[in-house]
C-alpha cells in the first residue's frame, strides 16, 4: 500500500527510456515499453521528475484518497 499509484500507459509510451534513466522505479519490459516496478509508493521522489520528462506524458500518478 502507498499514498500514490504509479503506472505507465503502454498505449502511449514510445519507449524513449528517459524515465528509466531518471528513476530506478522504471524498467523496460520485453515489449519495449516502460513499466513501474512498484504499483504504489509513499514518496514520489524522482518518479515525479520522470513523469515530467516523459515526452508523451505516459507516466500516470494518482494520489489515493485515504
Ligand atoms: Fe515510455 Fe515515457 Fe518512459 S515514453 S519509456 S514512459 S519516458
Amino acid at each position: 500500500m502507498g499514498k500514490f499509484k504509479v503506472r505507465v500507459n503502454k498505449e502511449t509510451c514510445i519507449g524513449c527510456v528517459a524515465c528509466t534513466s531518471i528513476s530506478d522505479n522504471f524498467e523496460m519490459g520485453e515489449d519495449d515499453k516502460a513499466r513501474s516496478k512498484q504499483a504504489e509508493v509513499d514518496e514520489l521522489g524522482d518518479i515525479k521528475e520522470a513523469s515530467d520528462v516523459c515526452p508523451t506524458n505516459s507516466i500516470i500518478i494518482e494520489e489515493k484518497d485515504e
